[in-house]
């Protein structure tokens, strides 16, 4: 989609589709400029009753043979309580709106009420994010119409340099999606290993793929047992993002990357399990890939930065772990796997393991972790822990930036009991209650005491069963924005 700005005013603007943010209360300024545009606008405002609500929507069908065609009103609340969250779900809700109208979309919200860089760039990354239709899958016939320029309307004059890292930013979060979405079938381990080597060869970043026989040399005992159950080999991918000039800060980004999570010999039972969505298991392993992509669009100076992604499915077979066997991870550490289905911290052992070699001087995993992080925090807010109250604010203000909800959760040593086995190590699953700290607190063990660390569980964000706010339904590409606002802040 091409993105413009432009100081054009509502009375002067021509386009196919208009979308006006309008505040509650009596007919303001932009109402009158728009009756100007539209003649018969307020009165239909009056007769449906139109009061400028937040959440409130208007969808106007004109003729098909006046422009613009399709005028919708989004209520934006009160005046003085609209901030860059109401421009982003006003954006994107305006822009969903418009679907089925090709061309031109005209948008039009206070901008001068906020700084109206931020206003401009918040506004076009939830328009285009929220204009994103998935379409691989469908026949021809039953694909739908999308606007194919987004213009902002009656911005005053800024500085348009920070807007070009809208494009970059959402082609990464929009290849998240993609890969997310795509059934088991097609996106295998083989397959994320393409798309790394896709991005390296488009953008000339470094990529070393280990393949089963380099992790048996390596001792990778944990993520191997995963994948043993699976007719497809895994791949344990390491992409390299490296500056021109100095390296001033290094970073590492681990993401879980099952491509399937049947659970194994514990099987995913009964809907609840949700088995049939577990193709968003490799939602962590998406979000450092599409990070990757803008990243390596955006050549941030003075940051290197290591993606690792340990690839495999989770599946039944008769070589695959048993409940009960002891596995043992790169560094020595045994671990008996009380529970198959908890894979994905088996993965990331050797993962983190793996990472910590680069000698990083921070280490951020996402996972699709645990579905107790969904029952704590719900469907559109990742948990994160880390022990780093520095990465923390960090993490939230690049989450913020971004639009994405993040809370902090304990790292209680003290529930680390509850991962005692009789015979290992470990075990790989403690209680059911607090589920997800006694995950985080599995991981910790892989993580260099000196290295900065931080987990976060996105085991309910990456997916959204009815789409909310920039969110299209299914697959969200959580955590992509957060993660390139985060490196982009580094130096
Ligand atoms: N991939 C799942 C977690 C998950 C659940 C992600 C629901 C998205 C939605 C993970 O591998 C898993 O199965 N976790 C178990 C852990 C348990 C066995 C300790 C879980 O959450 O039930
Ligand atoms: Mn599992
Ligand atoms: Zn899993």
């Amino acid at each position: 989609m091409q993105l413009s700005i432009s100081s054009t005013q509502l009375n002067d603007w021509s386009g196919d589709v208009l979308v006006v943010g309008l505040p509650k209360g009596k007919p303001s300024d932009t109402a009158a400029q728009l009756e100007n545009r539209v003649p018969g606008v307020i009165s239909a405002l009056t007769k449906q009753d139109f009061q400028g609500k937040v959440g409130e929507q208007l969808v106007l069908h004109l003729l098909t043979n006046v422009n613009p065609q399709r005028v919708i009103l989004i209520g934006l609340g009160d005046a003085d309580a609209i901030n860059l969250d109401t421009l982003r779900t006003a954006s994107a809700n305006g822009a969903r709106a418009s679907v089925g109208c090709t061309g031109r979309l005209g948008l039009h919200l206070p901008w001068d009420d906020q700084n109206p860089e931020n206003a401009a760039r918040v506004s076009m990354e939830a328009s285009r994010l929220s204009l994103y239709i998935d379409q691989r899958f469908r026949k021809e016939s039953d694909v739908r119409r999308v606007p194919t320029v987004l213009e902002l309307i009656g911005l005053p004059n800024i500085d348009a340099a920070g807007l070009q890292s809208v494009n970059a930013t959402c082609a990464g979060v929009e290849l998240a999606r993609e890969l997310v979405a795509a059934p088991p079938n097609h996106v295998t381990p083989a397959a994320l290993a393409k798309v790394a080597a896709t991005l390296a060869h488009d953008y000339g970043l470094e990529l070393n793929v280990l393949e089963r026989a380099d992790c048996e040399a390596r001792g990778m005992g944990a993520f191997l047992a995963v994948s043993q159950g699976s007719d497809l080999p895994p791949k344990f991918i390491h992409l390299i993002y490296r500056p021109k000039g100095e390296v001033k800060r290094r970073l590492a980004l681990v993401g879980k990357g099952l491509t399937f999570d049947s659970g194994g010999y514990n099987l995913k039972v009964g809907a609840a399990a949700q088995i049939d969505i577990m193709k968003l298991d490799m939602g962590g392993g998406a979000a450092v890939l599409g990070a990757m992509r803008s990243i390596a669009e955006l050549k941030p100076a003075g940051v290197e930065v290591h993606m690792v992604v340990a690839s495999c499915e989770n599946m039944v077979n008769g070589s695959a772990v048993h409940p009960g066997d002891i596995v043992t991870a790169a560094n020595g550490m045994t671990i008996e796997v009380n529970n198959t289905d908890a894979e994905g911290r088996l993965t990331l052992a050797d993962a983190l393991l793996y990472a910590c070699e680069q000698k990083p001087d921070a280490v951020v995993d996402l996972a699709t972790l645990t579905g107790a992080c969904v029952v704590a925090l719900g469907d559109e807010i990742a948990g994160v822990w880390s022990d780093d109250d520095g990465l923390i604010s960090a993490l939230n203000t690049a989450a913020e930036a971004g639009g994405e909800s993040l809370w902090r959760m304990p790292l209680h040593q003290s529930y680390k009991k509850g991962l005692k086995s009789l015979l290992a190590d470990m075990k790989n699953t403690g209680p059911r209650s607090g589920g997800s700290i006694t995950a985080a607190l599995f991981l910790k063990e892989f993580v260099s005491q000196d290295t900065a660390w931080a987990h976060i569980d996105v085991a309910g964000p990456v997916w959204s069963d009815k789409g909310q706010g920039v969110n299209p339904a299914g697959a969200t590409g959580y955590g992509v924005r957060t993660l390139v606002n985060w490196i982009c802040a580094q130096v």
